[in-house]
């Protein structure tokens, strides 16, 4: 079944904003969010990292680790949203939320203060590569399961390894099966002794390298997690089946650039490894064409004008400047149908999903006027859209 966006706000549970970096994610985010906001429904969006003046306006600017209720006047100020519509947001803080998670499922007080004030854990909580992705998956994990929301938008961390987000779930069930992570977590001072040569070796050399006593930080760290990594474990198995759930959908944002298109690609294939699917693919910052006549032609005709003979000076200016002005149409639409042809190597690979488009704005994204303008794009009607594209090079003629 064809997906499109509007499939995306009325039946998805949870929407996956995945892309490369800068390309429009937290954006299309919150515009998804709105949208499902003012279709009535009870909608969250969970950012990464948001712009400073976007976080601002979506009222995020003291770190906000759970979700705000966002004014109905600021994202729906006419007042035509179905009733019932809600929209949330909140951004995410890699540290509070594991700080929550050690304090929410810490054995006891006790086993929560010990964590919480280890020198390791409080080295790796916030910056640890991966955590943050897999922050976002707690959170996901506990909007889902006790927030009472209909729809989950979540955004991804710009990431350079396109799929860490889903990744992140498996990789930690890898490291609590690891045999190292198995010895540090026996509850006992003799782990070197029952551990195997290889683990033994390692762990020497680490604390060679490191200090002793970072080690023993380490070491205490794991092993004050006892009792809950079974937990950790259930959350993050249970994760990855939220991700594969039917209500679960797929937003792939990419911009019409090269180096994004083949991200995009890439992106693409890696959430077809996962077997997921892309539902709807959007491609922001879309140059506009202009006319429909193509590039080559408009060269030739910036030619032509050049070689025409007029005997008056002022002739010859406007002859000059008429010629410029086509060359100019006709490198701005080169651009238009380059990207065209980028774009339509993506669809080849997202074939089951919606397309949408977005043209580059003359400004920057960072108020509801603004994410209100590209939501009336996004969501369009059909004919609109199919005009958006149309002006590409390569389509409708
Ligand atoms: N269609 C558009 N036209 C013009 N500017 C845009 C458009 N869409 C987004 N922007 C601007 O581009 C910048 C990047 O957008 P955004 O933050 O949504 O991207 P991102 O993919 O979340 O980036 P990151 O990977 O860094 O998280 C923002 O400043 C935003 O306002
Ligand atoms: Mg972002």
């Amino acid at each position: 079944m064809k997906h499109t966006l509007n499939d995306v706000v009325d039946h998805g549970r949870i929407a996956v904003c995945c892309g490369s970096g800068g390309v429009g994610k937290t954006t299309t985010a919150a515009v998804v969010a709105i949208e499902g906001a003012r279709r009535g429904r009870r909608a969250v969006v969970v950012t990464i990292d948001p712009a400073k003046r976007l976080a601002n306006a979506l009222g995020l600017d003291e770190l906000a680790n759970e979700p705000r209720r966002i004014d109905p006047q600021r994202w729906d100020p006419d007042g035509d949203r179905v009733a019932g519509g809600e929209l949330f947001a909140m951004m995410l803080d890699t540290k509070s939320t594991f700080d929550g998670l050690v304090t929410r499922y810490a054995d006891s007080p006790a086993q929560s203060q010990r964590i919480l004030a280890n020198n390791f854990y409080r080295n790796i909580s916030g910056a640890l590569s991966g955590t943050q992705e897999y922050m976002a998956m707690e959170k996901l994990h506990e909007l889902h399961e006790d927030g009472g929301y209909d729809l989950i938008v979540v955004d991804t961390p710009p990431s350079r390894h396109a799929l860490d987000f889903l990744d992140a779930p498996a990789r930690l069930l890898r490291l609590l099966n690891n045999p190292i992570f198995r010895v540090l977590m026996v509850p006992t001072r003799t782990y070197l002794k029952i551990a195997g040569a290889a683990v033994q070796a390692f762990i020497r050399t680490v604390s060679r390298v490191v200090g002793a006593a970072v080690v023993d930080d380490i070491v205490t760290f794991f092993r004050s997690f006892e009792g809950m990594e079974e937990g950790f474990r259930t959350r993050a198995a249970r994760v990855v089946e939220i991700l594969k759930q039917n209500e679960t959908r797929f937003v792939l944002v990419t911009s019409p650039r090269r180096d994004a298109i083949e991200e995009a690609r890439f992106f693409a294939e890696q959430i077809g490894n996962h077997e997921l699917a892309v539902d709807a693919l959007v491609v922001n910052r879309v140059h506009p064409r202009f006319g429909t006549e193509m590039s080559a032609g408009l060269r030739a005709r910036a030619a032509s004008l050049r070689e025409l003979e007029f005997s008056r000076r002022t002739e010859q200016d406007a002859r000059d400047r008429l010629a410029a002005r086509y060359q100019n149409l006709a490198e701005f639409n080169e651009i238009a149908e380059r990207e065209r042809a980028y774009i339509e190597t993506v669809r080849v690979r997202t074939r089951s999903a919606g397309v949408a488009f977005v043209p580059y704005l003359p400004h920057d994204v960072h108020d509801f006027t603004a994410l209100a303008e590209i939501g009336r794009i996004l969501f369009a009607p059909a004919d609109i859209q199919a005009n958006i594209e149309a002006r590409l090079p390569g389509s409708g003629e």
